[in-house]
């Protein structure tokens, strides 16, 4: 991507000045910097951005152990990598020890995958209903067993497993800490923690020292922070507030892949940052838009999907409410270039306008959990029934 603030300066291979390579299992990731998984968001288009901005672990969106068994071609679509993407990481969201083992079996005996993240941090209503996502490590039987099943079926060809978790249920109900340990306990090669349990939602702002919390307890393997980073500025301020060894990045890179650049930049010890004006911003979103094209093979499916991403690349740009709104719409690569060049191309950098929070945001919500579940924090058999269809109800992200 060409940009118009100076590129990140080249720096020796492997050295990082705020941070030693983040090692997962057999990777490295020079700059320890992690794309959050975002479902209908970092598909291969959204992460190729990602990548020629930046130098990172990229994982894809997630996908359901029992799409990946069922091998339905949606899943297919999720764990499809581009020749050049290396390593393939794949998460996988799953709450049958069994199932998950057989997914994560199929993807590294079929070679598909190089890394495999599972999630345990969705807080979707609709999951956590059944006992799922980010509510199912407080029954650590079934987290402990879930894992060690990935970890059991990855570990032949050497594929390192992480775990990617919330702070737990609500403030009452926090499971991050020995999810953390049983996580390490089972060979999982990595954990990061989203500092907001499941009632906070998307609300508030991340508990940094949840993170720094679990780095006190969690010593053998890395641990990573997750939760409102919005700029290199925040990276380098959660590492030191944290200590953690490497921070995954979501909602700050939607509409501006460029922050990867950034992020190498501040963890290479450099302040130089990417400040596109609109002209380089409209380059950006035609790219995004081609490159979806070419996932999607669907110029209709492939706009449709860019439409939520232009209220994020024109954040803070002065742009009519009428062209937004347009630019909102649009169904081919044609009118998309119409939409984009009747824009005030010249327009600088905005600053702060263009800077801090996106996406999804909103207020604490109580977990909407099975009748009972927090009374054991062990699983029973009605428990294990209601799970089965917790995964049924998430559609591959
Ligand atoms: C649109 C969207 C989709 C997401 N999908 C997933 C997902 O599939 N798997 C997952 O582990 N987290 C998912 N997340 C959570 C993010 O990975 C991340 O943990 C969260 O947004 C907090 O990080 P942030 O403050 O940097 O955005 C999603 C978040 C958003 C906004």
């Amino acid at each position: 991507m060409t940009t118009t603030a100076p590129a990140a300066p080249a720096r020796p291979a492997g050295a990082s000045a705020v941070l030693p390579p983040l090692r997962i299992g057999p990777l490295t990731v020079d700059t320890p910097v992690v794309l959050a998984p975002m479902a209908g968001v970092t598909n291969a288009a959204f992460r190729r951005l990602c990548r020629e901005s930046g130098a990172g672990l990229y994982v894809a969106e997630m996908v359901t152990s029992r799409a990946l068994v069922e091998r339905t071609p949606e899943s297919f679509r999720i764990i499809s990598f581009e020749s050049d993407e290396v390593p393939r990481s794949v998460q996988v969201y799953g709450v049958d020890p069994a199932t998950v083992g057989a997914a994560v079996r199929m993807l590294v005996e079929e070679d598909l995958a190089d890394h495999v993240d599972l999630n345990f941090g969705c807080p979707v209503p609709k999951v956590t209903r059944r006992g799922g996502g980010a509510v199912l490590p407080w029954k650590r039987d079934l987290f402990r067993d879930i894992v060690r099943a990935a970890v059991g079926a990855a570990r032949p060809r050497g594929v390192p497993v992480t775990v990617k978790m919330r702070k737990g249920v609500d403030e009452e109900h926090l499971t991050y800490v020995e999810a953390g340990l049983t996580a390490q306990d089972a060979g999982v090669a990595a954990v990061s923690l989203h500092g907001r349990t499941a009632a906070d939602y998307y609300s508030g702002t991340a508990d940094w020292d949840a993170i720094a919390t679990l780095k006190q307890a969690v010593t053998d393997i890395p641990v990573l922070g997750n939760g409102d980073i919005w700029s290199a500025e925040d990276a380098l301020a959660m590492v030191e507030h944290t200590r953690c060894d490497g921070v995954v990045v979501g909602r700050g890179c939607q509409g501006r892949p460029w922050l990867f650049a950034d992020l190498a930049a501040a963890f290479a010890g450099s302040d130089a940052r990417v400040r596109p004006g609109l002209g380089e911003v409209a380059r950006v979103v035609r790219r995004h838009a081609e490159l979806m094209v070419e996932t999607f093979g669907d110029e209709g499916k492939a706009l449709r999907e860019m439409r939520k991403h232009m209220a994020w690349y024109l954040k803070g740009y002065v742009v009519g409410g009428e062209a937004r709104a347009a630019l909102g719409l649009v169904s081919t690569m044609a009118e998309l270039d119409e939409r984009l060049a009747a824009l005030d191309l010249d327009q600088a950098y905005p600053g702060e306008a263009a800077e801090g929070p996106r996406g999804r945001a909103g207020s604490p919500k109580r977990p909407v959990l099975p009748y009972g579940w927090l009374d054991s924090r062990e699983l029973s058999d009605t428990f294990a029934r209601q799970l089965h269809e917790a995964e049924l109800s998430v559609s591959g992200g």
